[in-house]
């Protein structure tokens, strides 16, 4: 059988609930987007804001650059209408907290470059001028998010700033295709803006992974 280039405990990552033939929202997803007041969000998917702390804080990522509220949080839906949350990081880091369904997360840590290949240890890829940057080993990390903790599925998840992550729904009971949806919260600390937050690009999939990782998740970059 093929194995993932990715885990290759894993067969080849590829969607249960594929983006490009979405099936029709259910009565009931439907309805509880509408509750929730749920939007479309430009990684896939569905989200509505409804926490912004009040509290300013320096921008601890630009200490030039204004302030941040201290934290925002977010309701975050996959459905088989909108099953994939695209490629993207958040400068943020983010905590994340598991309500119903299930989904695969793929993280690639962009920002740590193999103890193999840079002699010092781990340091920041971020920071190299383009041309210098590592390629090809970026470490892949991908894991199942739900509600069998016996299973090893997460209830609880941490993606810390600076990291890519890409999220797809899976049916709610293994080898069946069916999913009353993946909902989620997300807080990210500190609180989300547009400036922190960038899609991956194809040419920066490929300079960070192999040709064969980047082909196995081409899917899940935003076009
Ligand atoms: N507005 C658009 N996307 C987001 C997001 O991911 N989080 C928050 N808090 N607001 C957003």
């Amino acid at each position: 059988a093929p194995k993932s280039t990715i885990d290759a405990s894993l067969a080849p990552l590829t969607p249960t609930f594929d983006p490009k033939h979405p099936q029709r929202e259910t009565d009931v997803l439907q309805a509880i987007i509408q509750k929730l007041g749920l939007q479309q969000h430009v990684e896939g998917g569905y989200f509505v804001e409804t926490d912004r702390d009040q509290l300013r804080v320096p921008n601890p990522f630009d200490e030039q650059a204004g302030t941040r509220n201290a934290s925002t949080t977010i309701f975050y839906l996959l459905t088989p209408k909108s099953p994939l949350g695209a490629f993207h990081r958040n400068k943020g880091r983010t905590v994340h907290t598991l309500h119903k369904g299930r989904g695969r997360y793929v993280l690639i840590h962009a920002d740590e470059v193999a103890a193999s290949s840079c002699p010092g240890g781990y340091t920041s890829n971020d920071e190299l001028p383009e041309s210098e940057r590592w390629t090809g080993k970026a470490r892949i990390e991908t894991f199942i998010v739900g509600q069998n903790v016996l299973a090893g599925e997460r209830l609880q998840w941490i993606v810390e700033g600076g990291k890519y992550k890409s999220s797809f729904l899976l049916p709610d009971e293994q080898g069946k295709e069916h999913s009353d949806g993946l909902l989620i919260s997300e807080t990210v600390v500190p609180g989300f803006e547009f400036e922190d937050h960038d899609f991956m690009r194809w040419e920066r999939m490929m300079a960070l992974v192999t040709k064969e990782q980047a082909e196995e998740m081409e899917w899940m970059v935003r076009k």
